[in-house]
């Protein structure tokens, strides 16, 4: 094990090669914190030079593959080698994919979503939060969404693996109560990142409507993990809204809502 070489408490974030997972990188550098940062592509290494101009802080890459069980796996074994405890986590890789589920998107797309959203989040906490829980410190943000709220017609395997992540992180949270380890959703809509493009949506409304920018989100996202937050619905006013909508329509009429944001073509 390495010995640490820096007062500065350290971070881990996955998915920081770009998006909000960047900008939450930023957000614990400007605040002090040396990072291991992990993404699946080459991008990971240029966030990691950017982070490290962004001055002070000490920042290790891991390029690792979080879809399969042994990219989890690797990624806790970087972080146990750097021999210092982890003060603070964002699980936020994720993606998401549009579409018809029976008549149009495709199978192993869709495990590979579940893989990433669901298994890897479970797998990465399963790793990480005992230690926090022995120290008795430490703080975990699971990148939730919007989508958690509503079943997600032409999205369906996505909203339901955020359904999974912001149960699974208030289930945590309350039994982790009284530890001195504090679990935060982060619930973001539609944000200007890479995830509409990659998930082939760029013609449905909310693929080509109004976006928040995702250094707003991730500056929302920091605050609230830092205060311990259960949870906080980031971006813009609608957010809220429709947080608050996602608490008094039925499922049925909040799937009907989504299609009419998620149908491919709703966006020409
Ligand atoms: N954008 C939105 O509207 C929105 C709204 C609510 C919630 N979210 C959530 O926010 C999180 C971040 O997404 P984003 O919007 O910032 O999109 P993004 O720019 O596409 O970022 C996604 C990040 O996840 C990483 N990732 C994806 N698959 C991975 C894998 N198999 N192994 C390792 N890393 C992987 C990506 O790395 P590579 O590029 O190297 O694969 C990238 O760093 C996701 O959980 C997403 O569901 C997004």
């Amino acid at each position: 094990m390495s010995a640490p070489s820096t007062e500065r408490p350290l971070a881990v974030v996955t998915g920081a090669s770009s998006g909000i997972g960047y900008e939450l990188a930023r957000q614990f550098v400007e605040h002090g914190f040396d990072l291991l940062i992990a993404a699946e592509d080459g991008g990971i290494e240029r966030a990691g030079a950017d982070l490290r101009r962004d001055g002070g802080a000490e920042v290790q890459t891991c390029q690792v593959d979080l879809a399969t069980y042994d990219g989890v796996e690797r990624l806790y074994q970087d972080i146990a080698q750097t021999g210092r405890p982890v003060e603070a986590i964002a699980i936020n890789a994720g993606r998401g994919a549009g579409g018809d589920f029976t008549r149009d998107t495709d199978l192993r797309d869709e495990l590979n979503i579940i893989d990433v959203n669901v298994t890897s989040t479970v797998h990465l906490a399963k790793r990480v939060l005992p230690d926090m829980v022995r120290r008795g410190s430490g703080k975990v943000l699971f990148t939730s969404s919007i989508a958690s709220t509503m079943p997600g017609s032409y999205q369906a395997v996505y909203n339901a693996s955020k359904s999974f992540v912001q149960s699974f992180s208030e289930a945590v949270r309350n039994e982790l109560k009284d530890t001195g380890v504090t679990v935060t959703a982060l619930m973001p809509g539609p944000t200007d990142t890479n995830f509409f493009e990659r998930a082939d949506m760029m013609d449905t409304k909310v693929g080509a409507g109004s976006k928040d920018d995702p250094a707003k989100v991730a500056e929302q996202g920091f605050e609230a993990l830092m205060k311990g937050d259960d949870h906080v619905v980031a971006g813009s006013f609608k957010n809220k809204v429709q947080a608050v909508a996602g608490k008094v329509l039925t499922d049925p009429a909040k799937a009907e809502m989504h299609r009419k944001m998620a149908e491919p073509g709703s966006g020409q």
